[in-house]
């Protein structure tokens, strides 16, 4: 675990040098849009998504200056559905990464405009990335697949519909998988392609996000039972009228499923170079109390 933990504090410090240049004030006319497109990005927050994208890069010989664009990208669109997720006609959550939450600080509507902000620049942020043209266009087409109806926002919409009723194992995994597998998909994907692996790789980033992304909303649901808001940074106890997976299963067997997930999601990784530090990541995210 020494290695993991050492290995994420660097993607980490790399990281936060990419978000210190990317909103620097250059006296726009709209700096109060950058101010709060700034605010969540850099409360802080796991990085786990970019983490997945440089680390997927090694794992197929890139190099970690081919992943900056799809680490920075993918979490500004984390970001952006966390600032949409949090507005009160969604989960109406007053703190997040430790901090207010987005609309709390400057108000609804600049709130609204910072997630739509930091959406579109994801894609301007991605076109950017130093790859060969037909790597750069399945990079973009992936996460647009992934953020978007197809994916996060499709499951946002499920989780939002269904608060009303309650929901068999089949609907809740079809949200999880939306809502939170597929930012997790396309984190693990891009580094692949950033990193030119191909389609055996792909095929493991593929297997091992869906069922690291499974354990990862698990373990998100039974936080918010047993979890401490000081550690996690959100409230706990807010789901309520959710159909989470502990309403569905309760608290044990979803400690059981995590470990099955998590041992599916390490077996997934044998094609790759050095999947060690993926294997103690998904070990890692199962028991993690933020
Ligand atoms: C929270 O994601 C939302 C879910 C998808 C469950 P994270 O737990 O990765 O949040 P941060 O980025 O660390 O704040
Ligand atoms: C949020 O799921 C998933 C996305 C933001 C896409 P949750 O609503 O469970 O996330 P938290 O618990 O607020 O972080
Ligand atoms: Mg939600
Ligand atoms: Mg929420
Ligand atoms: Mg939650």
């Amino acid at each position: 675990m020494k290695a993991l933990l050492e290995t994420w504090a660097a993607s980490n410090a790399r990281f936060e040098t990419l978000l210190e240049g990317l909103y620097a004030d250059h006296g726009e006319p709209q700096s109060r849009l950058f101010e709060a497109m700034s605010y969540s990005l850099n409360a802080g927050g796991k990085r786990l998504r970019p983490f997945l994208v440089y680390q997927f890069c090694r794992s197929c010989g890139g190099r970690e200056e081919d992943a900056d664009q799809a680490a920075l990208a993918v979490e500004m669109i984390h970001t952006y559905s966390l600032i949409h997720d949090d507005l009160p006609a969604m989960d109406n959550d007053d703190y997040r990464r430790g901090k207010l939450t987005n609309h709390r600080v400057y108000g609804e509507a600049t709130a609204i405009l910072a997630g739509d902000g930091l959406l579109t620049d994801a894609f301007r942020v991605l076109s950017e990335a130093p790859l060969p043209p037909e790597r750069r266009a399945a990079a973009v087409a992936c996460l647009a697949k992934n953020a978007g109806p197809w994916g996060m926002v499709g499951g946002q919409v499920l989780d939002m519909l269904s608060e009303e009723r309650k929901l068999t194992e089949e609907e809740v995994r079809a949200i999880q998988s939306r809502k939170t597998g597929c930012l997790i998909k396309a984190a693990c994907c891009l580094g692949v392609i950033c990193g030119g692996g191909g389609e055996a790789q792909l095929k493991a980033a593929e297997a091992y996000a869906d069922r690291v992304g499974l354990a990862f909303q698990i373990r998100d649901d039974v936080l918010d039972v047993t979890g401490d808001a000081a550690k996690l940074g959100k409230a706990v106890g807010v789901d309520e009228k959710k159909n989470t997976f502990v309403r569905l299963w309760g608290l044990e067997r979803c400690g059981a499923l995590i470990e099955q997930e998590t041992k599916t999601a390490i077996n997934a990784l044998f094609v790759l170079q050095e999947p060690g530090i993926l294997a103690d990541l998904a070990r890692y995210l199962a028991n993690r109390d933020h």
